[in-house]
């Protein structure tokens, strides 16, 4: 029996590093995003949830049919932006945050429950959260309160599964800075958006942004190992 990873958000960033090391590692892969280039990917828009959560319910019911030696979802798509106070852009892009930043991570992790948790093999849940779920960052309203809401999720869930037969055991992962389009878009910013601008400027100056490939080797390791569900694992490089 092989080993299966889902991966959501795995085109580009710390989520392509992802892939290529579970490649390596002989997963199984189905990898979800808007542009995914690998032979494995799914066509999945967040932002667009009607559509989204029926890709999602085919996927994982032709995939809970077939016997795993063990099911690993990684929930690592994210948008950063709109970035700034909120009367800087309009509630079409709140919303769009809002939806491929909480909606439909869970969704996901709600569809997963339906479709996999009779499923006898150890089955994990990753969500790559960020320091903003928890920290105050002016500018980062949405971003933040989505990741701190998923966060919340998952400890609830993680309650929920302590007594089932077949636990499904949701863990967060904490990723640090990182070298990816997301820190590009951030540093793009004007100081009226995002005050502190400047300290992340300075950070990809001054080589601080870690490589996604080493942050994806710490959450296999992480994951591989005993997980102690609902709780936050520092996996940045
Ligand atoms: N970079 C950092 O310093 C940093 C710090 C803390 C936390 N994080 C977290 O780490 C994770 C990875 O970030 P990253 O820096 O690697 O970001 P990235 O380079 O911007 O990549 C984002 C990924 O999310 C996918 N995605 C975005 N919008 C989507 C949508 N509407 N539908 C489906 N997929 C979508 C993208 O795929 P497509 O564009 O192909 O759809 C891509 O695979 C995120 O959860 C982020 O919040 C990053």
């Amino acid at each position: 029996m092989k080993k299966l990873l889902l991966l959501v958000g795995g085109s580009a960033g710390l989520g392509e590093a992802l892939y290529s090391h579970y490649k390596n590692l002989d997963y199984d892969i189905v990898e979800f995003s808007r542009s995914g280039q690998q032979p494995e990917h799914v066509f999945l828009d967040m932002s667009r949830k009607e559509t989204a959560i029926d890709t999602i319910d085919l996927q994982f019911a032709q995939l809970a049919k077939q016997p795993w030696q063990e099911i690993v979802l990684i929930i690592n798509a994210a948008q950063i932006g709109p970035i700034g106070e909120l009367a800087m852009s309009e509630p079409k892009q709140w919303w769009q945050n809002i939806e491929v930043n909480l909606t439909l991570p869970i969704s996901i992790m709600g569809r997963f429950q339906t479709h996999f948790q009779a499923v006898e093999a150890p089955k994990n849940i990753a969500f790559v959260s960020s320091g903003a779920a928890t920290s105050v960052i002016e500018g980062w309203s949405l971003y933040s309160a989505t990741k701190a809401g998923v966060e919340h999720f998952i400890r609830v869930v993680a309650q929920e599964q302590s007594s089932k037969s077949n636990p499904i055991t949701p863990v967060i992962l904490n990723p640090g800075i990182m070298d990816t389009q997301m820190q590009a878009t951030i540093r793009s910013s004007s100081e009226a958006q995002f005050s502190n601008v400047d300290w992340f400027k300075q950070a990809h100056e001054t080589g601080q942004l870690a490589s996604p490939a080493t942050v994806a080797g710490n959450i296999a390791a992480v994951l591989s190992g005993k997980l102690e569900a609902g709780q936050v694992y520092d996996v940045s490089g």
